[in-house]
């Protein structure tokens, strides 16, 4: 940027105008983002929150679990508000979080009775749902606290979060480097970039945990949301949320969102697959496959405010987990109870229980490859 913009920038902050309203985006430099303390842990480790804004779209980010402790975006009048699910306190999230907002590792969503037989050697991993795992084990990546690295390149602003989860921890094998880049673009994108690196062969399946509510976080149940998804097919799964094997046919059946319609719509129809998890809580198989780049999979849409997330992706998968286990014991950081439904979960990632199951797409990553996936929500109104 040259010196002349720059002065008419600081200018402009100076009387009180904000970079999004000079109108054309080239003309907005991108804020540092801001870190500010947001508590300290028993072991006396210190958690910040970080603020980032960019093209219109606020997000908070805690060091904790790398939560979105909040993202605001606007409503078709301009009206910003935070569309997912969270706390106020880091009390909250360290006591009784369903996983609020946070990276999820070193394996998204589950592995059946936490075991599975890599290389010929089987591996028992910390189980932490019934007799399964989930998200990880007992102390996934969701409670590590993550080191933050701020930066902004041309028009971006963001954060990148790295983690190294050691050989052995929760049971899985291999020292895993974790990075994590967090973008806010210029048109008020937010871009997730995971990588990861090994010493020894292991499972990874890396995701976002954000529960959306596009009317606002504290705003009621998500059920007349529109939602479609790019998928024909699904993972039907068993009592314990595990899935069977099989690709189903989401025609005919409350899982077919390939053309738009509401959240609520069949959440009610005595499915059996509805029963498992009470509601919507499954993988949907994505028709695109695993690509290089980013997708369109996914759009979420709040007719009332009209506010509209796209999400494109280079995963096979989505996890859509309709927030069936909230049950009104959490007071979310609008100060309301969360009931169940009040938010949805739309988790990019490859299926569950895959170290498992050898017909779905591999999670196993060796030393000498890069472990690659990206995800991009787009916000309009
Ligand atoms: C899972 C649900 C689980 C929830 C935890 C989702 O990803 O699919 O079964 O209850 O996470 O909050």
């Amino acid at each position: 940027m040259d010196m002349s913009r720059r002065t008419v920038i600081v200018g402009a902050a100076a009387a009180g105008v904000t970079a999004a309203t000079l109108g054309t985006a080239h003309a907005a430099e991108v804020r540092k983002p801001v870190r500010t303390p947001f508590g300290t842990l028993a072991d006396g480790t210190r958690v910040h929150r970080w603020s980032l804004e960019n093209g219109g779209t606020r997000l908070k980010v805690l060091s904790y679990g790398g939560i979105v402790q909040s993202l605001e975006v606007p409503d078709r009048r301009g009206r910003h508000t935070n569309v997912s699910l969270g706390f106020d306190t880091l009390e909250d999230y360290v006591s009784s979080s369903p996983y609020f907002g946070a990276l999820i590792g070193r394996y998204g969503n589950r592995i059946a009775e936490g075991r599975f037989t890599l290389d010929g050697r089987t591996h028992q991993v910390s189980v932490n749902d019934g007799e399964n795992t989930l998200h990880g084990g007992a102390q996934g990546f969701d409670k590590r606290v993550w080191d933050v690295e701020p930066f902004t390149k041309g028009s971006d602003v963001g954060l990148h979060l790295y983690y190294t989860s050691v050989d052995g921890e929760m049971g899985y094998p291999g020292t895993l480097r974790t990075k994590v880049t967090y973008t806010l673009t210029r048109d008020g994108d937010w871009r997730i970039d995971y990588e990861a690196t090994t010493d020894r062969a292991t499972v990874v399946n890396l995701t976002s945990h954000v529960y959306w509510n596009l009317a606002g976080e504290s705003s009621g149940t998500v059920y007349d949301h529109e939602l479609s998804i790019a998928a024909s097919r699904y993972t039907p799964v068993d009592a314990g949320l595990i899935p069977t094997g099989e690709l189903a046919k989401v025609a005919g059946t409350p899982f077919d969102f390939r053309r738009a319609k509401t959240v609520g719509e069949d959440i009610r129809v005595a499915h059996p697959q509805l029963l498992h998890g009470k509601g919507l809580d499954h993988n949907w198989v994505l028709d695109k496959g695993i690509t290089s780049r980013p997708g369109h999979i996914a759009t979420l849409r709040d007719p009332s405010s009209g506010r509209t997330l796209r999400i494109a992706t280079t995963e096979p998968g989505l996890q859509f987990y309709s927030g069936n286990f909230l049950d009104g014991s959490l007071v979310g950081s609008g100060g309301t109870v969360y009931r169940q439904g009040d938010g949805l979960c739309l988790e990019t990632q490859h299926y569950p229980d895959s170290p498992n199951h050898p017909s779905f797409p591999s999670t196993v990553l060796r030393p000498g490859q890069t472990y690659r996936s990206t995800t991009v929500h787009s916000f309009s109104a």
